[in-house]
């Protein structure tokens, strides 16, 4: 049975396709999808979607998932209405193991990023013979060099960088573009860097608005009259929180990023930025349409992976990229460790030698 959790992703068509295509030419299995996540499974009645060859045909090129998919409920926090209309959550992870047991599926592969993994790991202790694939556009797994998706929203961000440079340069505005990146600014870092912004500003170093300010007038100074700042959601300034709002979607556990940018146009007019300044939001955007050739073939390596540990029994590990290769880590390892951007790395140290203020420091 195939999984696709947590927030949609350019690639997951490829990867189920992928495994669908090898456990039919194995002609030793059958396989499903469980609409949306474990949900389906949990469902009244049961909604599972029958997976061939056929139904998988030429969707490698397609966004979103065919199985659908959810960041809300799921077998540990399974939404229930109390008789006040208020919401409580239950535990239902023995009955779906349990369910597992007499529908007689005798393998679970989870496509999803860290949370998917983390419920994949606990169903892994309950006894389920479960199998990760790593999902998710913002890169932050530390166990795969790479997850799928990310090269895919990398371009999508770049292309807006790209979009923005020359509306900001025709305008005389700075232009702040706000990309996804909850915990991890990889997405912020690769596009600003592609594209050419001024400023780009991730969660892992937090930014100090008048050093902001203090680069833009050096460049009016120099007679270049506009900037582009890419931000991550999850921002934000010394000393200060990320910018969140409530959530009212049942079941939904997020802390809810928005309005990072918003938030920083603010602060760039009371800081004396004396250009106009405008944001646009990419959002979801980024996580739709067509994959990247990269991710359709390191997706197609992940579902071949993952078939391989299912012939093999090898339950409780995740498929990883581990340059050139395609191995598996335990789902243990997995959940231990997150990527974030090291201040440090290569990669900011390229962002800064190429001009790129990254909010704490106007020296480059
Ligand atoms: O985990 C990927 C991600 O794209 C995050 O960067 C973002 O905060 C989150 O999903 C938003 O998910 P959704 O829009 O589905 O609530």
């Amino acid at each position: 049975m195939l999984s696709t959790g947590g927030g949609d992703c350019p690639g997951l068509n490829a990867v189920i396709r992928a495994f669908v295509k090898h456990a039919n030419q194995s002609g030793k299995w059958e396989v499903l999808g469980c609409y949306q996540s474990f949900n389906g499974l949990l469902m009244e009645p049961t909604k599972l979607i029958p997976l061939t060859p056929a139904s998988v045909s030429g969707i490698h090129v397609r966004g979103g998932t065919i199985i659908g998919t959810t960041n809300k409920g799921g077998p540990f926090a399974w939404p229930v209405k109390r008789f006040d209309g208020t919401w409580e959550t239950i535990d239902r992870s023995d009955e779906m193991v349990k369910k597992c047991e007499i529908l007689g599926i005798e393998a679970v592969v989870s496509i999803g990023g860290d949370g998917s993994q983390r419920i994949s790991m606990a169903l892994y202790e309950k006894g389920l013979p479960i199998i990760g694939i790593p999902k998710t556009i913002d890169n932050d797994l530390a166990a795969t060099d790479m997850t799928f998706g990310f090269q895919t929203a990398v371009q999508i961000a770049t292309d807006a960088v790209d979009k923005l440079v020359t509306t900001a340069a025709s305008h005389n505005r700075v232009l702040i573009l706000e990309v996804m990146g909850r915990d991890a600014g990889w997405i912020a870092l690769n596009s600003a860097i592609a594209g050419g912004a001024e400023v780009c500003l991730i969660p892992e170093i937090p930014y100090d608005v008048n050093i902001i300010n203090i680069v833009i007038n050096e460049r009016i100074s120099r007679g270049k009259n506009f900037a582009v700042i890419v931000i991550s959601e999850g921002a934000k300034p010394k000393d200060g929180c990320v910018s969140q709002i409530i959530n009212d979607e049942i079941g939904y556990e997020n802390v809810r990023l928005s309005g990072a940018a918003v938030r920083l146009k603010e602060e760039l007019k009371i800081a004396g930025c004396q250009l106009d300044i405008r944001e646009t939001v990419l959002g979801h955007l980024q996580r739709g349409g067509i994959p990247l050739a990269f991710d359709r073939i390191i997706s197609a390596q992940f579902g071949t992976k993952a078939f391989e540990l299912v012939e093999n029994g090898q339950f409780g590990n995740m498929v990883a990229y581990r340059y050139p290769n395609i191995v598996s880590v335990p789902l243990k390892e997995v959940i231990s460790k997150m990527n974030f951007v090291d201040p440090n790395c290569n990669l900011v140290e390229t962002a800064r030698g190429i001009g790129i203020c990254m909010g704490d420091s106007s020296i480059y």
